[in-house]
């Protein structure tokens, strides 16, 4: 028989790779499926084949289809063999769509038709806009059961951001639109995750260190940031007892701290050192002792309560001090700002005076990794106010790394922190690895 070659359907073209591919198959091993064709010799499936071999005696007629079976077949018989993307996928779809309706116009079942054209039933319920047809007849309704394979998910997503209702793709795979929408908002909220984080590079400039401050500082910086353990008085401050946050002896503790910083301080430098208002007149007394100049003494407002502070005998206390140590001028901006007062508060943008807020767990913009994380806003201005380009900052209590986050690129950052689990924080929320 004489085979013809014509274009029942219009089939996405092979790429140059399955060409070649189906070519070298050919070569090595013959054509080993037969060329479907009609009675009258039309290719109805084989087609690329037929390009490589030409004439040949392997075919195999189908007879007995009307017009609109000879195209399903075709398209059916294909697309079996087709891994296709979402775009070929959505550009066939009116070709199918077309044939369904023929199919149906020759009294073919909407069951019948899914079958000959290889789709899901429920693809050919939504092109006939009509609900789901079940095998007795009756309308069903979406199956809750059905669960759409994820790697279906991406090409969900295409279709709904170029505009095509959720309802449509709902009715597609045969799901409720709430399945739909719950993907929808998966991808949405894995898009602004990816976004938030950081690039990789992008804090080149910071070290991290995995250890006690007392064995890692080492070398010279112009800039000590630094919100240490505030060993904090449980009767005053708060109840919530933190591991790290406790010393028999604090006033020891912070001289003995400090006296690990001060040799590593440069000849002209800037030291900000957060203390609870409990501790701040005597963590002062240990500076004078070890005659490290208090500059300033800055307070952050803070206005939460103190958890489970114990008694009505005090007022409840809502800031914290930073004791500003130093040698060196500080590097403000040249224009005139609130932020030069030592009561630091933020601006909005009507020009109103706010404290600074503690991150929440729930924000994204600044997310809490660390129970007393402070600001990125605060810090950023201590470490901007204390430094120039060039200079090397030194934050020996990390926590979750907020020094890290706010050191402009010109300048350089070490991070060091004893706990394993704040430093695994870090490295996620600064997209950077532990150094040795
Ligand atoms: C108050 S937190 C710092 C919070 C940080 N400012 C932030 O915004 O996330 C103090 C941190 O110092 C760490 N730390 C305590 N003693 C240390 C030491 N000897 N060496 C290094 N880190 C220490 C604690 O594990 C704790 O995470």
């Amino acid at each position: 028989m004489k085979i013809k070659s014509q274009h029942l359907v219009p089939l996405p073209p092979l790429t140059v790779e399955q060409q070649d591919a189906l070519r070298a198959s050919i070569e090595a091993e013959g054509l080993r499926v037969p060329i479907d064709v009609d009675e009258q010799g039309n290719i109805l499936d084989g087609e690329h084949r037929f390009d490589i071999v030409g004439q040949t005696d392997l075919v195999r007629v189908v007879s007995g289809l009307s017009e609109a079976e000879k195209r399903a077949y075709a398209f059916q018989s294909n697309l079996a063999r087709r891994n296709m993307s979402p775009a070929q996928w959505r550009e066939i779809q009116p070709h199918l769509k077309e044939i369904a309706l023929a199919l149906a116009e020759e009294g073919s079942t909407q069951e019948e038709i899914g079958r000959r054209l290889g789709v899901a039933q429920n693809t050919v319920s939504a092109w006939f806009g009509t609900p789901i047809i079940g095998p007795d007849n009756r309308r069903t309704r979406p199956d809750a059961r059905v669960k759409i394979p994820r790697e279906e998910h991406d090409s969900i997503v295409e279709r709904l951001e170029e505009g095509e209702t959720q309802e449509q793709v709902a009715a597609d795979y045969g799901v409720g639109q709430q399945a739909i929408s719950q993907i929808a908002t998966k991808a949405k909220d894995t898009k602004k995750r990816k976004e938030a984080r950081p690039k990789k590079g992008m804090y080149d400039h910071v070290t991290l260190l995995h250890g006690n401050m007392e064995d890692l500082v080492d070398g010279k910086f112009d800039l000590v940031v630094t919100d240490p353990p505030y060993l904090i008085d449980a009767n005053y401050d708060s109840v919530v007892e933190l591991e790290w946050d406790r010393s028999e002896n604090p006033l020891k503790q912070i001289r003995s701290w400090l006296s690990v910083i001060q040799p590593h301080l440069s000849d002209e430098y800037n030291l900000f050192w957060f203390c609870s208002p409990s501790m701040a007149a005597d963590t002062e007394l240990v500076f004078r002792e070890l005659e490290l100049s208090v500059q300033s003494r800055i307070v952050w407002p803070k206005r939460s309560l103190p958890k489970g502070r114990k008694g009505s005998d005090r007022f409840l206390s809502t800031w914290d001090m930073i004791l500003h140590a130093g040698n060196r001028p500080l590097n403000f901006p040249k224009e005139w700002t609130d932020a030069w007062f030592d009561v630091q508060l933020r601006q909005d943008e009507d020009g109103n005076l706010s404290c600074f807020e503690i991150p929440l767990t729930t924000s994204k913009k600044e997310p809490r990794v660390h129970e007393t994380q402070k600001p990125e806003e605060l810090m950023r201005r201590l470490v901007e106010f204390g430094s120039y380009p060039g200079d090397r900052i030194l934050d020996p209590f990390a926590g979750g790394g907020t020094t890290g986050v706010v050191t402009p690129t010109d300048r350089e950052v070490v991070l060091i922190e004893k706990e394993t689990k704040y430093v695994r924080a870090i490295e996620k929320r600064l997209s950077i690895r532990r150094g040795s």
